[in-house]
């Protein structure tokens, strides 16, 4: 026995090393990974994740914000086998497949106001297919000019060259600025410690600064992009009551199309199943990806209204249809996991379960504003942010000169649970369905991270 778990150390040692040697890791400095001892994630158990030698970490982070009932959730990893076993995959080029309308019809009986889905393989891509279905639409119609985009400050939409330019964060994405398209930016929703007061001012200024700039521009453009009830990437910014509706409004006044990008946010994590129907706003086209699966597997959805769905109609000869598929639209076994994903959301009553834990974060959330270093904190479902300052400077650097990242994830690894910041912004964003004593965890984990950071900066 002692010897097999020998052996099995050594395979896991191997690895690390050759994930050094081979893998170039996302959002990363690799001169510095290569000198971390990296953890190589071997398995996953409930809300756990478990590495090569066998230390269990909480998925502080829900894998990338994707995660919903944890790991090895039976239900989920039943159905997608079952798929397995029946059709691997199946193009929806020329071939309809059954999973792939089990889950429309679903998604389209609770995304109010849509009428039909198509399919992608991630968050930049659904993103995509938003952008290039708004200009074709406008061509459709006999409106080519209007090809470029309006988005918001801070937004952020995935990597891709279109999402890019939407979510443009100079920081990440300045080396690629040639290559991208045109986005005209409107003002984020985004004061740091609003007063009760200058609340509804953030909104009204906004709004007329934004409605200038659709004065100015729109007429070239092809539709309006936002994030659908906060920014999260862009630094945990969540919207005031209001502000999406308006900007739907504006769309409407000004002829424009409104694209929702719900990725991050949709399917309960701000507490609400679909986000832009609780904002009360009436976008064009909807954006799904993230939590879809459950976070199993890489699966997006963009949804059109029947106006969008109708002008890419006609005869063959008129070349309207809509120019866009992967290899892999609509994977079967990617929609088996969706379907089972969704079934659960009602057999669980999930939403009620985010909402109790929402109030527990919220109480929790009172401890950490205590903290001298913490600012700005604002909390919505299971979102939350703040940023860390030290006599009101960023702290993006331990005295070391450590990236603060960097010891973030560090330091709560050590402590049993996998933590991330976007620089000196911390996001608490766990998975969805959490059991309250790992919320619990997180949090306690959250507090004695502030306690170290706050001593290192005395
Ligand atoms: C709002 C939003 N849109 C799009 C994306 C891109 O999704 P993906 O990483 O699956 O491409 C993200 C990713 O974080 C996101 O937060």
């Amino acid at each position: 026995m002692l010897l097999e778990q020998f052996e099995y150390h050594l395979i896991e040692m191997r690895l690390a090393h050759a994930d050094k040697r081979c893998i170039w890791h996302p959002y990363t400095q690799m001169e510095d990974w290569k000198k971390w001892d990296n953890r190589v994630i071997v398995g996953g158990k409930g809300f756990y994740l478990i590495d090569n030698e066998g230390r269990r970490y909480l998925d502080g982070i829900a894998s990338m914000w994707c995660n919903v009932w944890g790991h090895g959730k039976n239900e989920i990893v039943s159905k997608m086998s079952e798929q397995l076993r029946t059709l691997q995959h199946s193009t929806l080029f020329g071939l309809a497949s059954a999973p792939s309308i089990t889950l429309a019809e679903k998604l389209l009986k609770f995304s109010r106001g849509m009428q039909s889905v198509f399919y992608s393989d991630n968050g930049s891509t659904a993103v995509e297919v938003a952008m290039k279905m708004a200009v074709q639409y406008w061509r459709n119609k006999s409106r080519p000019k209007k090809t470029h985009f309006i988005a918001l400050e801070h937004g952020y939409h995935g990597d891709t060259l279109g999402a890019m330019s939407l979510g443009y964060i100079a920081k990440y994405f300045r080396a690629y600025k040639p290559i991208l398209t045109k986005v005209y930016r409107a003002p984020s929703p985004w004061d740091k410690s609003p007063s009760a007061k200058s609340k509804a001012n953030i909104v009204n200024t906004c709004i007329e600064q934004t409605e200038r700039i659709i004065m100015k521009y729109g007429y070239g453009c092809a539709a309006l992009v936002i994030e659908s009830g906060a920014q999260i990437a862009g630094g945990g910014i969540i919207y005031e009551k209001g502000y999406q509706r308006k900007i739907s409004d504006l769309c409407k006044k000004h002829d424009l199309l409104l694209i929702v990008d719900e990725v991050a946010t949709g399917f309960g994590r701000l507490g609400n199943m679909i986000e832009y129907l609780a904002q009360r706003s009436t976008p064009d086209i909807v954006c799904f990806g993230k939590a879809l699966t459950g976070g199993y597997s890489p699966l997006a959805v963009t949804l059109t209204t029947a106006e969008i769905y109708n002008a890419f109609l006609g005869n063959y000869s008129e070349n309207k249809q809509f120019y866009h598929g992967h290899t892999f639209t609509g994977h079967p076994i990617a929609c088996a996991a969706a379907i089972a994903n969704l079934d659960l959301y009602k057999r669980h009553n999930l939403l009620q379960k985010i909402r109790e834990n929402s109030h527990y974060l919220g109480r929790r959330l009172e401890e950490v504003s205590r903290s001298p270093i913490v600012s700005s904190l604002r909390h919505k479902g299971l979102l939350a942010a703040f940023e860390l300052h030290n006599n009101k400077k960023p702290i993006n650097y331990m005295k070391n000169k450590e990236p603060i990242q960097y010891f973030i994830m560090r330091e709560s690894m050590k402590m049993g649970v996998f933590l991330r910041s976007l620089a000196n912004t911390m996001i608490v964003i766990p998975p969805l369905a959490i059991p309250r004593r790992d919320l619990r965890t997180l949090l306690d984990v959250q507090l004695r991270l502030l306690q170290k950071i706050e001593q290192d900066s005395k």
